[in-house]
């Protein structure tokens, strides 16, 4: 009878301690419940993941790839070299961490050198750095940008200062390509339309 009780408390206990180690942090939660069920998703995983040197992209909280495939096609535009796969035009095959000629001429071998085409370049265009903007493989937004709308602008330009201008401080959340050409223009301050 004594015994019986003992164990009883050791019983609740335990339960209290497991329940709270399942609840305190989403981690250990995921580590304890993924112990006991199959199928938990995991919160630490990106929801997609492009396996290395393969188009063949795995949804993680799937085990399908096949129907996983498909949902990311509806989520990333490639980029036309990347999908077909000429990984080579911007990569050594032996080294393929790194791109095997520094931007921008890695970009013009296929598109037109923007030194061509404005009188003057956007800062980071004409150092180089098309890759501060885009996403060399893959993007789930258009052009593929890496943020959308303002965003894009704002990871260098502070909007503080900004807004204090005449010609700002009414624009409120419209996009600067309203106004701005992104790669360079006629003058200084590239913009679409001569004022
Ligand atoms: C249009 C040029 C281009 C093509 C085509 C391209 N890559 Fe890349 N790749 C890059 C650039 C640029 C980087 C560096 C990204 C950075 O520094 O932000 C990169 C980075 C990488 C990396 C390093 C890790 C990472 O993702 O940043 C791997 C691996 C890679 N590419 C694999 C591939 C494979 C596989 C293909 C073909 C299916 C491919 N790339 C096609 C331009 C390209
Ligand atoms: C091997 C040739 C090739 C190289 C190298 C290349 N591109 Fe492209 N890129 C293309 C093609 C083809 C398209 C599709 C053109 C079209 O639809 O008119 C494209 C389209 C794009 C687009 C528009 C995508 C869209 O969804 O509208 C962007 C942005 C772009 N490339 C940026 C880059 C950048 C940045 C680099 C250098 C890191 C680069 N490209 C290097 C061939 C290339
Ligand atoms: C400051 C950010 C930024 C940088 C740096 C940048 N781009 Fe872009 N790029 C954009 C934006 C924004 C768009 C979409 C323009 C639009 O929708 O009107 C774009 C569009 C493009 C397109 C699609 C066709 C077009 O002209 O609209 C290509 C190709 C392209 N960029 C190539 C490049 C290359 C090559 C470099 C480097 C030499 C580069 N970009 C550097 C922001 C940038
Ligand atoms: C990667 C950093 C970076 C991003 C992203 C960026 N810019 Fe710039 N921008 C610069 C630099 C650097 C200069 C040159 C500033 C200088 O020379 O004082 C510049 C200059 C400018 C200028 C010319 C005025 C001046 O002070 O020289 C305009 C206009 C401009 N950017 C607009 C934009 C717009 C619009 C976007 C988004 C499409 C954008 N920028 C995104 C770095 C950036
Ligand atoms: C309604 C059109 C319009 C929009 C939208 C717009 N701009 Fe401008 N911007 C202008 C005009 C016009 C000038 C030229 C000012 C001058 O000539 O003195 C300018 C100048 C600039 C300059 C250089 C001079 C300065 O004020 O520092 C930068 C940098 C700039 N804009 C960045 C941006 C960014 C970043 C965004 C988005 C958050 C943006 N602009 C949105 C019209 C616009």
């Amino acid at each position: 009878m004594h015994l019986n009780k003992n164990k009883y408390i050791i019983y609740l206990l335990f339960i209290v301690v497991v329940s709270l180690f399942w609840t305190c942090s989403p981690k250990f939660g995921y580590g304890v419940k993924s112990l006991l069920f199959d199928g938990v998703p995991d919160p630490y995983k990106v929801e997609v993941s492009i396996i290395k040197d393969s188009l063949l992209v795995k949804d993680s909280t799937s085990t399908n790839e096949i129907s996983s495939t498909a949902i990311v096609k509806n989520l990333f535009n490639l980029h036309t070299p990347y999908k077909e796969r000429e990984c080579s035009k911007c990569h050594d095959r032996n080294n393929m961490d790194k791109p095997r000629l520094p931007s921008p001429e890695l970009c013009n071998q296929c598109h037109e050198d923007f030194n061509n085409t404005y009188k003057v370049l956007h800062g980071p265009v004409a150092s180089g750095d098309c890759t501060e903007c885009h996403n060399p493989h893959q993007s789930k937004l258009k052009s593929l940008l890496k943020w959308s709308g303002q965003d894009i602008c704002l990871q260098c330009h502070n909007m503080e200062t900004l807004f204090i201008d005449e010609d700002h401080k009414e624009i409120n959340d419209t996009s600067c390509t309203e106004c701005h050409n992104p790669h360079g223009g006629d003058n200084i301050n590239l913009l679409l339309v001569k004022q």
